[in-house]
């Protein structure tokens, strides 16, 4: 089965042609950092603007990178939320249309389960059940994976998503929008000891669940204290923000697998790009005994290849949308396969 996958949640207009929900033949992703560079975050309208703009020649890309017609393919899986609801439409709206003209089959992807199925794409997926933690620019979540589609969650953010720490303290720091890779490159040559920030909510009661704005809060204390840093000392602030994040969402981690009894791990979403992370979780495994799976950086950020393996998946079990599914700006996690 040959899978046309459509994303337009946020700031990323993305469209991919998958095979049998493992083989990617096109994997095209239009990013629109820059429009909302000068803003510090994405501006809801002009996100979907640049979807409108955008949807049409990455549709177009996908296909003659895939050598491949609209008559190739054989159903259509679009994000239908969590997001951004004028900018989910764009995709939303494209894939009903073509769905509808051409008498395909269509299925509606939860973004996180989206997330959760970049890992389908790689030579070895960890088998199910195990447990995923969620890291995104909008989510951060411990998630027990029963099957495709099947997701209970065991813990998330009380506040701020790690992505969005990540992304405030780089915008604190002058550093642009999205500000995670950046931070994530400038902590190379930075001392993770150098500055000492809190480790929210590290203790066992709390069990999986997080906070990360007083994380930024601290820093905002640092820099009016310090001044902006500048060379080793941003490297250094970079490094002990970034150490701040890691440290907890590994801790939580390999608490969560031991408690769960679960012999493998994936990490997914746009935070699950930072080198930092990948490196501490799978030390973590190699101490506590669990497999690591984490997708190429690519994967992690927001992609359609990923929306295109979870809707291989869904629609295998029986999932099917008519024209009438709408965008949701909010979505709980699906317990079930539908
Ligand atoms: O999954 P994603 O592309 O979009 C959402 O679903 O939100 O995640 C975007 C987030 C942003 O906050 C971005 O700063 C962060 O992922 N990110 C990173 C890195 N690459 C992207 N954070 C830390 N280190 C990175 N290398
Ligand atoms: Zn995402």
């Amino acid at each position: 089965m040959r899978v046309l996958g459509l994303e337009s949640s946020c700031d990323e207009t993305a469209a991919a042609i998958v095979e049998d929900g493992r083989v990617v033949l096109a994997d095209v992703v239009a990013s629109q950092h820059e429009v909302h560079a000068a803003y510090g975050g994405v501006v809801p309208e002009l996100a979907s603007r640049a979807h409108v703009v955008n949807v049409i020649p990455v549709l177009r890309a996908a296909l003659d990178r895939a050598g491949c017609g609209l008559d190739t393919i054989d159903a259509i899986a679009v994000t239908r939320g969590p997001g951004l609801v004028g900018a989910l439409l764009v995709a939303l709206q494209a894939a009903k249309a073509i769905a509808w003209a051409r008498g395909l089959p269509l299925v509606g992807v939860h973004h996180l389960v989206g997330h959760l199925s970049a890992i389908q794409l790689e030579p070895s997926p960890p088998p199910m059940p195990h447990l995923a933690l969620i890291v995104s620019g909008g989510h951060t979540s411990l998630v027990r994976v029963e099957g495709h589609g099947d997701v209970v969650e065991l813990g998330a953010t009380r506040d701020d998503a790690a992505g969005e720490a990540f992304d405030k303290g780089a915008k604190l720091l002058g550093l642009g929008y999205p500000g995670g890779a950046v931070v994530d490159r400038l902590a190379k040559t930075g001392d993770p000891t150098a500055v000492k920030f809190p480790r929210a909510m590290a203790g066992r009661d709390t069990r999986d669940e997080f906070s990360f704005s007083g994380l930024k809060t601290s820093l905002l204390h640092h820099v009016r204290a310090h001044g902006q840093p500048e060379g080793q000392a941003l490297a250094d602030l970079c490094a002990s923000y970034q150490a701040a994040i890691v440290e907890v969402l590994v801790r939580k981690t390999r608490r969560a697998a031991r408690r769960e009894g679960l012999a493998h791990v994936q990490v997914c979403g746009g935070v699950a790009a930072n080198s930092a992370l990948r490196a501490a979780m799978i030390a973590a495994g190699a101490e506590d005994e669990f497999t690591v799976h984490v997708p190429p950086p690519v994967r992690c950020t927001d992609n359609a290849a990923m929306i295109a393996a979870a809707g291989h998946h869904l629609l295998a079990a029986g999932a099917r949308d008519g024209i009438e599914l709408e965008a949701a700006a909010t979505l709980p996690l699906p317990r079930r396969a539908a």
